[in-house]
């Protein structure tokens, strides 16, 4: 069986000292809620606050990007070996915000998330259409398409520590959410994708993830959905009550 992830994405959110404060905040609301795996994607610079906070709590954490070299000279840039040896389990790959404005593209996505399973991390692969591309039709072939591509020369072994986040760009922080059944039949398409790549029975076992605008008031519809196996969560992963009852309908 899957296993449900709820995934705080904090983007470019919360000092340190912010960090260490929030995740003290959070461990005891979130204590023995044990149903699905309670991830917080920091910025680097958080990291080691937050690594040491969540120590002996039921929180992971995780980080928002990896460069794909194990080293050298790429100035800025953050190696999954150093996530590794930071403490970080989980990585966010190919968030919109980064396909958008800082020049990533499917083959970069891709060259992060072999670098990112080579080294022992879980990914959370992000993918997702416009507006645009979703009224001219193309929701299904995108999706596809971008899960297919992120994954290439992904083993079967590796693909048990890949998450898939189906996050319709014109769902993020616009309040605008996907109906749970538009939710629903992009985490399919996704899967579907899976499924072609990977066979069936593997497919089944990837937890795809549901993000944009994900919030206290509509997860747990949003998580009664087949093919939604937990949220990537924005906004909302900033208040600690608001993120705690996200991961308490995950585990109603
Ligand atoms: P919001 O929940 O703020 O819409 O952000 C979603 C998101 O981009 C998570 O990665």
């Amino acid at each position: 069986m899957r296993r449900t992830v709820i995934a705080g994405n904090w983007k470019m959110n919360m000092t340190p000292a912010e960090t260490k404060k929030f995740i003290g905040e959070l461990a005891p609301m979130v204590a023995g809620l044990d149903k699905c795996d309670i991830v917080l994607c920091v910025p680097a610079i958080d990291i080691p606050a937050a690594v040491e906070a969540a120590s002996g709590t039921n929180i992971r954490i995780g980080a928002e990007n990896v460069h794909f070299k194990e080293s050298g000279a790429y100035t800025g840039e953050i190696s999954a070996k150093m996530l590794v040896e930071a403490g970080v389990e989980y990585v966010v790959i190919g968030h919109s915000e980064r396909r958008q404005y800082f020049g990533e593209t499917d083959k970069t996505v891709n060259l992060r998330t072999k670098a990112a399973l080579a080294a022992g991390l879980k990914t959370i692969v992000c993918v997702g259409e416009s507006l645009e591309e979703r009224e001219l039709g193309y929701t299904e072939t995108l999706l596809k398409y971008q899960t297919k591509m992120a994954l290439t020369g992904v083993t079967a072994e590796q693909l048990k520590n890949v998450v898939v986040a189906y996050e319709p760009v014109w769902a993020i922080g616009t309040g605008v959410t996907a109906t749970a059944e538009q939710a629903d039949e992009g985490n399919g398409f996704v899967r579907a994708a899976i499924a072609e790549a990977y066979g069936a029975e593997a497919a089944e076992e990837v937890t795809v993830q549901y993000g944009g605008s994900m919030n206290d008031g509509n997860a747990a519809e949003l998580l009664s959905k087949v093919n939604v196996d937990g949220g990537l969560i924005g906004g909302a992963s900033l208040k600690t009550d608001k993120f705690t009852a996200i991961v308490k309908a995950a585990n109603a």
